[in-house]
């Protein structure tokens, strides 16, 4: 399966050059949590991709003058040499060599910069490692003029994947599912796609105010927590259970079931976080604060009506989803009665977009 990934007919020659792309940061609905060998989800995951928070990332690109078998990059983060953020761009680029056969032949300089800001706690791997994964076909297309949109974006997927699991599902669509589902058609473990079955209206630009409750740096990362899915003794019944979350939240998105839809993301967050918990070694991600505002989310929908819902992501901040119909009374609401949980009082107003952008010079 992989192998219609290692091209095979590189037929045009470029010196140098450089591409450009804005790439979204997403939330999951259905939670990734557990993952294998290489990179390979233990369950299948539907995320909402965003449209205000997100990457741009530039690379340069020009062929090296004496051939050489190691990785040559730079990275510039906003402006500024980075030799922190090597390791992890020299391991995506180990594992995506296969499949990029010219990485060896150039010298790269990557600068990236996100919209939101750095150390929000805002995952920024999904958007940053999906904007690295798209130059980088970019410079493929350069050198196989003949690739076509969607190997284009399969495989920018696939080799988003490889850097951060989530940021395959960073590529192309308002919603997109990542992960074998016999009710998804089309879908795969290796790549994300777009969900293309009926979607009711009331899900369309749907909004999501991220609440900055905790900006420090996270105890446990993702990927040590996926690490702990192994051996972790409700990890069999959480993948089933997302599996079925899957078909439960199509089912939803076509009916328009808005308060099932609350049930099931509320559900997820708060699963993903039992895990943590139930992990050994166990942890916790959400802050006092965190559940402050998840109280007072309920307190306002009983009391209102509201379909304002939540959901959490691998750390204390929560993502305030509600309908866009409902835009000007919640933002009201988080206004008044949530930004004073959050660090400086500071939330991100976002709502969803449609994919990764190319920026042309
Ligand atoms: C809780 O994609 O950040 O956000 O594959 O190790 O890079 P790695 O992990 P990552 O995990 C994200 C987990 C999550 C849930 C989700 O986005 O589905």
């Amino acid at each position: 399966m992989e192998q219609q990934f290692i091209p095979n007919g590189l037929t045009a020659s470029t010196e140098k050059g450089k591409v450009t792309w804005q790439t979204p940061s997403n939330i999951a609905l259905v939670k990734y949590w557990g993952k294998r060998e290489p990179q390979l989800p233990e369950n299948t995951s539907i995320s909402f991709t965003l449209s205000n928070c997100h990457t741009t990332t530039s690379l340069s690109f020009e062929k090296k003058q004496t051939p050489s078998d190691d990785f040559v990059f730079e990275v510039i983060f906003e402006g500024e040499k980075k030799e922190a953020f090597k390791p992890k761009i020299q391991t995506f680029f180990k594992r995506v060599a296969t499949y990029l056969p010219f990485l060896k032949d150039y010298e790269f300089v990557i600068e990236s910069s996100n919209s939101f800001p750095h150390s929000s706690g805002i995952a920024s791997s999904a958007s940053g490692m999906s904007a690295i994964a798209l130059c980088l076909m970019s410079l493929e297309k350069e050198l196989n003029p003949t690739l076509t949109e969607t190997y284009f974006y399969q495989k920018a997927s696939f080799l988003a994947r490889l850097g951060s699991g989530s940021a395959c599902r960073s590529v192309k669509g308002e919603l997109v599912v990542w992960g074998n589902h016999p009710e998804i058609q089309e879908s795969s473990d290796l790549y994300g796609v777009e969900f293309t079955d009926v979607v009711d209206s009331v899900f369309k630009n749907y909004q999501d105010t991220i609440l900055l409750i905790d900006k420090g740096e996270k105890q446990v990362s993702s990927t040590v927590g996926h690490g702990l899915m192994h051996g972790h003794p409700f990890a069999p019944q959480r993948f089933a259970q997302a599996q079925e979350n899957i078909t439960n939240i199509k089912q939803i998105f076509a009916q328009g079931a808005i308060d099932d839809f609350i049930q099931l993301v509320e559900s997820e967050a708060l699963t993903l976080h039992a895990m943590m918990m139930t992990s050994q070694p166990y942890f916790i991600l959400m802050k006092p604060n965190t559940l402050e505002v998840i109280n007072k989310i309920w307190e306002f929908r009983n009391g209102t009506g509201s379909k304002v819902c939540f959901t959490l992501d691998a750390g204390a901040n929560v993502h305030v989803l509600y309908p866009e119909h409902e835009k000007e009374s919640v933002q009201q609401f988080i206004t008044n009665e949530l930004a004073v949980y959050c660090k400086n009082g500071e939330f991100i107003h976002d709502q969803v977009g449609m994919g990764a952008k190319k920026i042309e010079k």
